[in-house]
């Protein structure tokens, strides 16, 4: 069942449809749902996440059918269906990090935020996740934090306070 927030309208601003239409124009005339995943990331860009009503809307831009714009949405992990905080941290849950304690650094990040995976810290600042491989397989643990996806490798429970002290100073 979709949440309340996830059913209310949106409102795009012009200089993101301007943005639409500039991302359909790169494409041949009948290839325009190319435009789809760049599109989707200036949505999130400006609104930070995708909400059901925000990918209706870019589906009526696209003249495409809702269905495939969840499709696309809910395949790829870098787009967000709920409300994030500013700061996502994405922690490497594969194998290879496993083994070198990134469930414990998942573990770590709950308790300094005090939040479970998906949620958002009550000054909107932080949420985290799991994800998969990073690319970085022999510098695990590591992860990565967006919007900016910076990049951090070889991972402790001390480096992660360490960033989230940063981030909260910045
Ligand atoms: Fe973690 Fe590849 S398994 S980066």
């Amino acid at each position: 069942m979709l949440k309340v927030e996830e059913q209310q309208p949106v409102e795009f601003s012009a200089a993101l449809i301007e943005k639409f239409d500039e991302i359909i124009s790169r494409y041949p005339q009948g290839k325009h749902k190319s435009a789809l995943l760049p599109m989707l990331h200036e949505t999130q860009a400006e609104l930070g996440w995708l909400s059901t009503s925000a990918m209706d809307k870019v589906a009526a831009h696209l003249d495409i059918l809702p269905i495939e714009v969840y499709e696309v949405a809910s395949f790829y992990s870098m787009y967000f269906l709920r409300p994030q905080g500013k700061y996502v941290l994405e922690v490497c849950r594969t194998g290879p990090c496993c083994l070198v304690g990134a469930e414990k650094i998942m573990n770590h990040i709950e308790q300094s935020l005090g939040v479970k995976e998906g949620e958002v810290t009550p000054d909107g600042l932080f949420s985290w996740r799991g994800v998969e491989c990073l690319a970085a397989c022999g510098y695990g643990p590591v992860l990565q934090i967006g919007p900016e996806y910076t990049f951090y490798e070889n991972l402790d429970a001390q480096k992660v306070d360490e960033l989230i002290q940063d981030l909260r100073k910045k």
